[in-house]
């Protein structure tokens, strides 16, 4: 965009309302969309932050299921939990709405139908997987298997989550109902199809060659390596009972695939937020001269980079995003977090226990975001940057000047005097400081945008403790109101701009300093005149002592231990010693190997197994390059069946055992001089 944009529609990911929301949602989206858009506001935008609630799909079915509740009744209680959340982490959207609201039902409705009269679906009937007992035909979360690709064994019908691979149910091999546990038999039935391959061409113009500079270069290389596997026709109907129901013929008994929906809740929470304001919708999604922004997390991407893009490009009529800054993933003291193990810092239980430190765990979860990889969030972090950079910087700056300000000036800001080389360069450093923080934020740099807020504050400092104002105010009081009037025009651009990272802080600030200005402001402004009286002074932070983070720590620990006491259900159902005899495990040598070309995930390899050698291909590339694995002892099961994996005979496969952190390693004979073609027993 060569224009400035007249407008912004900042979108941040819908959550999911079948359970509470943690800090890695806020790290990796919510924090980040809020920092962006509360800048834009700062700068006089006219800004649209829309999120919701996601309340179709498998999983919420599933979750009412488990608990013995209606579907609707999951979604009110985590909408609200979610809700509350939000709201007292300071997230500001300018609308919340839900998707099972009518104003989606209807906009998402409109929009399959005006792609249907316009030919874009191809409608099939085709063998899906169905559960007899269940009486339901599987797809997404109602289906585990093996990942063909990676041979994760815990793959759902729609992606796996191991290797992120998008996945059609019935190419699970060994599928299994999460309904009834039982093994699914295939039934004809009929959906509706959006045939991404045709849109092949318009991704790669979008955005392997529009955005090859601009966008993250993790976002980039999913796009491309989607690109590069190749776009397949997807459905975007589901035989299931909770959700929008498709709203064509022969449509009954089946609802549009949640991932149709969802991305349609961003335009329909737009259209909700106008209604209620009194404005016009469409140009915050038709007119090119708004600027969108989708903030997600990185299990995000294909849908928002690739499937949503096509939806919207088919309809003619709407705008495509700018950018997609997705993050990463974060992980809580060393382990990815998880629902299901209670690994996780929940906010709704993070606001109780610490009532008023919002700000702090902004600030952490910023200055370590997962910006471009996995980043570990750990309580003893959280301690050592509230007490040394919240504390002893910001909050320790803005004390000592309005606490002096106070003491000598009854607070009211002093007239300065001639400033001299000092005053002059901390005045300019502080003008300089808007510049560098847009830059930052327009580019989604959110981690250095945060330090340069504690830089702003160490300016501060090192100021006051250089001048010493408390030992002049004897010798030269009349340099000392020069010098608190420069430390205050520092202290009120830091209350600006550390708004969009701090903004509980940032009102304190402001509420002592009695000010509310833009942040242009600061470019080039006094900030507070000679006479301004200030507000009562406000401590900003405390000290987190030990105690509290140990506590913490022990939450964290229990939640462990009560995992691991619980009894384990087998993960797969017990075989005889006959069914196990039938296995020919056998150890093997990797003589050669090579990429797949096209494929991230697979190795080609050659095995020796003693009496002969074996071509396999192996889901292992994400973790080992050809190189490493050349020479490797293995452990082969020898006797499966051949099976066409990219257009190569694999004859047989490796076994691999999946680590903590989701790394496949090999379960090979220790004694690098096992002879290849042993029998294993
Ligand atoms: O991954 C998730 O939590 C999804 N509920 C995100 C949806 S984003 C958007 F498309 F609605
Ligand atoms: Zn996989």
């Amino acid at each position: 965009m060569i224009k400035p944009p007249k407008r912004y529609t900042v979108t941040a990911a819908l959550p999911y309302t079948n359970g509470p929301i943690h800090i890695g949602h806020l790290a990796g989206v919510y924090v980040p969309a809020d920092i962006y858009s509360r800048y834009l506001r700062l700068k006089g935008k006219d800004v649209a932050f829309i999120c919701g609630s996601d309340e179709h799909g498998v999983a919420i079915a599933i979750k009412a299921k488990k608990e013995g509740k209606t579907p609707q009744e999951v979604i009110d209680h985590y909408d609200q939990l979610i809700r509350k959340a939000f709201d007292g982490f300071g997230i500001s959207f300018d609308n919340y709405s839900r998707t099972s609201r009518k104003v989606h039902h209807d906009t998402a409705s409109a929009i399959f139908k005006q792609l249907e009269e316009q030919g874009q679906f191809t409608v099939k009937e085709t063998e899906q997987l169905y559960d007899p007992t269940a009486d339901a035909f599987l797809a997404d979360r109602f289906v585990t298997g093996t990942c063909p690709i990676c041979q994760n064994s815990e793959a759902y019908g729609d992606q796996c989550e191991s290797c992120g691979s998008s996945l059609n149910a019935t190419d699970l091999i060994d599928p299994k109902s999460t309904l009834s546990g039982s093994q699914p038999v295939l039934k004809q039935t009929k959906h509706w199809f959006l045939p991404l391959d045709k849109s092949e061409d318009f991704i790669k113009e979008w955005i392997l060659e529009g955005h090859k500079d601009d966008w993250k270069t993790n976002v980039y290389g999913q796009v491309k390596s989607w690109i590069d596997n190749g776009l397949q026709p997807r459905a975007v109907t589901r035989d299931l009972d909770w959700g929008i129901p498709v709203p064509s013929e022969g449509g009954a008994g089946k609802v549009l695939y949640v991932w149709f929906d969802a991305p349609i809740g961003y335009i329909s929470s737009t259209k909700e937020w106008a209604e209620k304001n009194k404005i016009d919708w469409e140009p915050y999604w038709k007119s090119e001269d708004t600027q969108l922004v989708h903030f997600i997390g990185k299990d995000n991407i294909v849908f928002h980079c690739i499937i949503f893009p096509i939806i919207l490009k088919n309809t003619g009529a709407f705008i495509l995003p700018e950018n997609v800054p997705a993050n990463e993933f974060l992980n809580l003291e060393g382990k990815k977090i998880s629902t299901s193990k209670n690994w996780a810092v929940w906010l709704h239980e993070y606001l109780t226990d610490f009532p008023d430190k919002q700000d702090v765990l902004r600030y952490v979860l910023t200055a370590n975001a997962p910006e471009t990889k996995d980043n570990d969030f750990t309580w003893k972090e959280f301690q050592t940057r509230n007490n040394s950079e919240l504390v002893a910087i910001l909050g320790n700056f803005i004390n000592r000047v309005v606490v002096l300000t106070d003491k000598y000036y009854e607070g009211a800001v002093p007239s300065p005097g001639p400033f001299n080389d000092k005053d002059r360069s901390a005045l300019d450093g502080l003008q300089a400081f808007p510049a560098i923080m847009e830059k930052e934020i327009e580019n989604y740099r959110f981690r250095s945008y945060s330090q340069e807020v504690i830089n702003l504050s160490r300016l501060g400092n090192k100021y006051l403790a250089e001048q010493e104002p408390w030992k002049l105010i004897k010798t030269d009081p009349e340099r000392v109101k020069t010098i608190l009037y420069t430390a205050l025009q520092i202290a009120a651009g830091l209350s600006i701009l550390s708004e969009p990272l701090l903004p509980f802080t940032a009102q304190k600030m402001k509420d002592m300093l009695q000010l509310n200005p833009l942040w242009d402001d600061v470019k080039e402004e006094e900030l507070l005149v000679p006479g301004h009286a200030l507000g009562t002074a406000q401590l900003l932070f405390q000290k987190i002592e030990d105690e509290e983070i140990n506590n913490q720590l022990d939450k964290l620990k229990k939640n462990l231990a009560n995992e691991e006491n619980e009894p384990k259900e087998p993960a797969k159902k017990m075989i005889s010693f006959e069914d196990f005899s039938q296995m020919d495990l056998r150890t093997g040598t990797i003589l050669q190997a090579e990429k797949i070309p096209k494929s991230k995930k697979l190795l080609l390899l050659k095995v020796d197994l003693g009496s002969e050698q074996r071509t396999i291909v192996s889901g292992i590339a994400n973790h080992y390059g050809p190189e490493e694995v050349i020479g490797k002892k293995v452990s082969v099961l020898a006797n499966l069946a051949p099976r066409n994996i990219f257009g190569v005979e694999s004859q047989g496969m490796l076994l691999m055992a999946e680590d903590q952190d989701g790394r496949l390693i090999f379960i090979a004979p220790e004694d690098s001089t096992t002879p290849s073609g042993l029998s294993i027993r």
